[in-house]
């Protein structure tokens, strides 16, 4: 099923020259990047964003580390997409991650993972609005 995902490049991904490899890999396995924009999140604005981990112990140290520095947002279109791209990011923690992986070849900590991506049809559509209006998704 073709379906779209929101993929964000985080702060340490931008900061250490990784925005061009991080692509590379998207357009590699055939995404097609519908929307793109650099963005800079205020901590209030980062919360908004994981709002569906507050409570947890890491939300605050995860909001600053996402207001840390510039991001760069995408939306993703292809066939089952999400799933496909959560597969190139890797698993959350690093070192479990797969051989090959963004987040395996990359991250540096749990927090520090270099990328994002929406874990389902539901969370890429409040992901998505998030940060991009309708009219700035070309060819939707
Ligand atoms: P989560 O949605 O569980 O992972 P993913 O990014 O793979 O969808 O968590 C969101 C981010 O929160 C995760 O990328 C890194 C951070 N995080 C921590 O810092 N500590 C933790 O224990 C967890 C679970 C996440
Ligand atoms: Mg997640």
């Amino acid at each position: 099923m073709k379906e779209t995902t929101l993929s964000i490049i985080k702060p340490d991904g931008v900061a250490r020259g990784l925005i061009g490899e991080v692509i590379k890999r998207i357009e590699g396995a055939g995404f097609k990047i519908v929307a793109m924009k650099m963005v800079y999140m205020s901590k209030k604005q980062a919360k908004g964003f994981y709002v569906a981990h507050r409570g947890r112990s890491y939300f605050e140290g995860l909001a600053d580390f996402m207001s840390s520095g510039p991001s760069i947002a995408m939306v993703l279109e292809g066939e089952n997409v999400i799933a496909r791209y959560r597969e190139m990011m890797g698993a959350t923690n690093y070192e479990a991650a797969a051989e090959g992986t963004i987040r395996r070849e990359f991250a540096t900590d749990g927090r520090k993972n270099v990328v994002h991506g929406s874990d389902s049809p539901q969370t890429a559509a409040f992901e998505i609005s998030y940060f991009f209006g309708a009219l700035e998704l070309v060819g939707a």
